[in-house]
């Protein structure tokens, strides 16, 4: 496979288009299947059947200001990836956008062609697997004497990520995390050990060392590699317009707006900085993503009591992420 070095957000022989620019418009022929009929949607994401009962959400489609996205064909999709493996890497908003790419494929692909492997999901027509490997940091964390270490210049898990084709890698949203659902204790950079560090900093420090490994690993003739982009949450209605303290609860539109209110995330800025634009792709789904405030599942996903303002309902949102990925694959 040949990766062809295009502009961000622009298409190989399209550069016109930047399918990262544009609005959400009403399109009947959505959403691309029934979540309640896939079975890979996990509680968290299936928002109909934990009880959402507007349905406008499922009906948006992205129209990019200068092209389309192509249309989806996912018997298409498999044969252009015969024989390969997809890895989705990252923390749950990987897993949110696999359980996305394994819905679409299901949808067009005869049920009884689609195993369970040790690996991940075999689409057995096409000898295609696409999997998934939890990973939230990207960097290891490693259980030393004085407890739990974030190291931010160590990266091991990458032997696994190579036996995969196609790559699509996601990290930010468990950087900020802190108490007790921190799963580290301390963090590590060189020789220095450190109980706090400013978790931007501390994320963008893990993506170099991200990005070395890629320059190290990845030959682009052989292997696509993407990454994910920064996916925004929806717990402060004052970064659309509204009181701060409204959440995604209750939203049941889109903001009808080619720009969000408070602009892009700091941490989108890093990520276009760092990651090495001749061996990765970035799916840059953030503007898109942060129009979409009544796409989160709220208090619609099978954990009781919680307000989920930054995981996203399927069908929806990450459908159109895995469209994105789709018209890049298309176009290389
Ligand atoms: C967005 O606003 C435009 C102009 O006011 C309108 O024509 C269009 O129907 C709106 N779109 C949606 C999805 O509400
Ligand atoms: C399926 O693909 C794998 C590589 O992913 C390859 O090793 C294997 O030989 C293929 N199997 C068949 C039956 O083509």
């Amino acid at each position: 496979m040949v990766v062809v070095v295009t502009c961000a957000g622009r298409l190989p022989g399209r550069e016109a288009c930047d399918l990262f620019s544009g609005t959400w418009v009403v399109d009947e022929a959505y959403p691309l299947y029934d979540s309640l009929t896939c079975p890979f949607v996990r509680k968290e994401f299936d928002c109909l059947k934990y009880g959402r009962m507007d349905r406008e959400y499922l009906r948006y489609r992205w129209k990019p200001s200068r092209c389309e996205l192509p249309e989806f064909n996912g018997r298409d999709l498999m044969a252009r990836l015969r024989g390969k493996k997809v890895m989705f890497v990252g923390d749950s908003l990987s897993l949110n956008m696999y359980d996305s790419l394994l819905c679409m494929l299901h949808a067009a692909a005869p049920p009884a062609t689609i195993s369970l492997s040790d690996v991940g999901v075999l689409f057995e027509d096409y000898n295609l697997t696409v999997s998934y490997y939890l990973s939230h940091y990207l960097v290891d964390i490693v259980t030393e004497k004085i407890g739990r270490v974030l190291k931010l210049d160590s990266l091991h898990g990458g032997d696994t990520w190579l036996t995969a084709d196609v790559l699509i890698f996601n990290t930010w949203h468990w950087w900020p995390r802190s108490g007790p659902t921190q799963p580290w204790d301390y963090i590590q950079e060189g020789d220095e050990t450190f109980k706090e560090m400013d978790r931007t900093s501390a994320f963008s420090k893990a993506l170099f060392t991200w990005a070395k490994w890629v320059r190290l690993n990845i030959d682009p003739s052989k292997k696509k590699v993407f990454y994910q982009g920064i996916s925004p949450s929806h717990y402060h209605g004052d970064e659309w317009g509204e009181s701060a303290l409204k959440s995604c609860h209750g939203e049941t539109q889109p903001l009808n707006s080619s720009t969000y209110p408070s602009g892009p995330p700091p941490q989108e800025t890093i990520v276009k900085e760092i990651i090495p634009r001749d061996k990765v792709t970035l799916l840059d789904i953030t503007l898109m993503s942060q129009l979409r405030k009544d796409g989160h599942p709220s208090t619609y996903s099978g954990i009781y009591a919680r307000n989920d303002c930054s995981h996203w309902c399927l069908a929806g949102l990450p459908d159109t992420w895995n469209l994105v990925l789709y018209a890049f694959l298309l176009a290389s």
